[in-house]
């Protein structure tokens, strides 16, 4: 242990104790001296089967924070082997709270260690919703001739002057690859006084103006900035009045550029998620924008009135895509909130509150003259599997549905449908109890569902229990499911992520079983794969630990 102890922060000596806790508590069910020494694998075993019995909604596979409140991924940056994956964090309640970043790392997107807090708030205020990128030639003059990470974010507190509620964007910087960070000497950089909501600034590299780009939004639009060294900012344009949906307040962008298919062509995409408001049941959700940017503004591809959403279920909010992700790689990879602000304060989980969503790949396709966006897990979360049974060919009528016991509440299901005469095709996963989550296809709409309303526990508010679906084209009489379910989420992505429903669920026991059926006619499910699904360790970094006294 490099530093002292009193250096270490709350949850650090948390996490340590319960450490040695578990280590004892092996150490007193063994006989003998030696032989009841634990070694470091049996006590993250005990611990991870404690942490399962003591609150069963904790995900298997999904990110969530070691404990307390999550929201929104912020700093998303590949850099030097490792992804960085930044949160809205409340390190001192489940509740949301005075905005710290969490911190976690991964080597491929699926394992993530948790690492000390990397933003505390400060005499500017919280700290909001940002991004990071890798200032590869020292622009900002911050790291001494070599490279070094850069977070651009949001301060929030209140203006002195109007008592109002006041948004800065500001920059922190590491140079040991995010290990430590200072905040800047000349925070904040870019302040408008009479924008109340200006916030959650996406900043990349645009080659062509040979600049910095930054995309943040104020209330009803995007605002455009542009910089040579991350610190002085121009404003270069606006986007989103009157444009896509206004249904809530402009939140978290991104924007970026996608080839469509193989067409040689390439698109613009905007990204925006849009707050909750009381008087729309679907609370806060995320729209995007296909187009162009010419280096100063966005210019929207379809009429202001189309409306294009990221994903139609209920528990995806926030998404932004990794910076940096080598061009060799060439994966636009987005993670997203997986929440809603309609109820996330209250929903049932315990110490810890707030998950993501799997991290995907976006693409772009044409469909009926539309360039649409698509999205699928990365391929990293593959090697989670653990058994599978595949199953070809099975008819499946009213009355004679196709079940099958699951072997775990992790799992991965591949389902190739013929919809047949079958004019509505069911998967529902059930508890041993009386709870069900239903997955349907409704072939004569064409639309795609998913029902709640009886998936556990869902009476903390009145909006969660609900049906909510899609509309979702078979192809040649065809559909295809893949669907991810841990143990607080289900995951559905039809037809190669054309469309995705992502949902949050709270059984009142783990999902054992699985049944698919047809409320008439007859569907054949062509193939059928399901994987039983590792639990991934999502272990504290115990070392290289930074104190509050780094954080000038
Ligand atoms: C989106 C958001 C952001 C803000 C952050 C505060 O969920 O409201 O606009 O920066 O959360 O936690």
């Amino acid at each position: 242990m490099r530093n002292s102890l009193n250096k270490l922060e709350k949850q650090q000596i948390i996490s340590m104790l319960t450490f040695a806790n578990a280590g004892g508590a092996l150490v007193t069910t063994r006989k003998g001296a030696l032989q009841s020494m634990p070694t470091t694998e049996e006590i993250h075993k005990l611990l991870e089967t404690n942490i399962r019995n003591e609150d069963k909604y904790k995900p298997g596979v999904h990110f969530s924070p070691p404990s307390h409140w999550m929201n929104d991924p912020n700093g998303l940056v590949y850099y030097e082997g490792e992804y960085h994956l930044f949160y809205q964090y409340h390190p001192y309640s489940n509740k949301w709270g005075p905005m710290h970043w969490g911190h976690a790392v991964s080597p491929d997107l699926v394992h993530w260690e948790h690492r000390p807090i990397a933003l505390f708030p400060d005499e500017h205020g919280a700290i909001f919703s940002g991004c990071c990128v890798v200032d590869w030639n020292n622009s900002s003059g911050l790291f001494e001739g070599s490279h070094g990470l850069v977070a651009i974010f949001t301060h929030a507190d209140t203006c002195p002057k109007t008592g109002q509620p006041r948004q800065r964007q500001s920059l922190a910087y590491s140079r040991d690859k995010g290990r430590t960070w200072h905040k800047y000497e000349g925070n904040p950089v870019l302040a408008e006084e009479d924008l109340i909501d200006f916030r959650d600034p996406k900043v990349f590299w645009h080659p062509q103006s040979e600049r910095w780009v930054m995309v943040l939004v104020a209330g009803d639009h995007a605002r455009f900035y542009g910089s040579k060294n991350l610190i002085e900012w121009t404003l270069t344009g606006e986007f989103g009045k009157g444009e896509g949906s206004h249904d809530g307040v402009w939140e978290c962008p991104d924007l970026f550029e996608l080839p469509v298919g193989d067409s040689g062509r390439s698109k613009w995409v905007l990204i925006i998620s849009i707050g909750d408001n009381p008087s729309i049941p679907e609370g806060s959700r995320t729209q995007y924008f296909i187009g162009e940017f010419d280096g100063n503004t966005f210019i929207n591809d379809n009429w202001p009135d189309h409306i294009m959403w990221l994903d139609y279920g209920r528990d995806n909010y926030a998404g932004v895509t990794w910076s940096d992700i080598p061009e060799q790689d060439g994966r636009r990879v987005i993670i997203g909130w997986m929440s809603n602000w309609k109820y996330a304060n209250e929903t049932p989980t315990g110490a810890w509150r707030g998950a993501m969503t799997l991290p995907r790949v976006l693409s772009l396709t044409s469909r009926d003259e539309d360039v649409v966006l698509t999205q699928m897990p990365v391929r990293e979360v593959e090697q989670l599997r653990k058994t599978s049974v595949s199953r070809d060919n099975i008819t499946v009528m009213a009355e004679t549905p196709f079940t099958l016991q699951t072997n775990g509440d992790l799992l991965e299901i591949e389902a190739d449908i013929d919809l047949r005469s079958g004019n509505e095709v069911q998967i529902r996963l059930k508890s041993s109890g009386e709870s069900e989550t239903r997955i349907g296809y409704d072939a004569e709409r064409e639309w795609l569902f998913m029902d709640r309303s009886n998936s556990g526990l869902t009476d903390f508010h009145s909006s969660f229990a609900c049906e909510h679906g899609a509309r979702l084209a078979p192809i040649n009489g065809k559909i295809k499911l893949q669907i991810w379910l841990d143990r607080n989420a289900v995951e559905i992505y039809a037809n190669e992520g054309l469309v995705v429903l992502t949902d949050q669920i709270f059984p009142e026991a783990p999902i054992e079983r699985l049944e698919v059926s047809a409320n008439s006619g007859q569907v054949v499910l062509n193939s059928f794969h399901i994987h039983a699904l590792k639990s991934v360790p999502f272990p504290i970094g115990a070392d290289e630990v930074p104190s509050r006294g780094n954080d000038a």
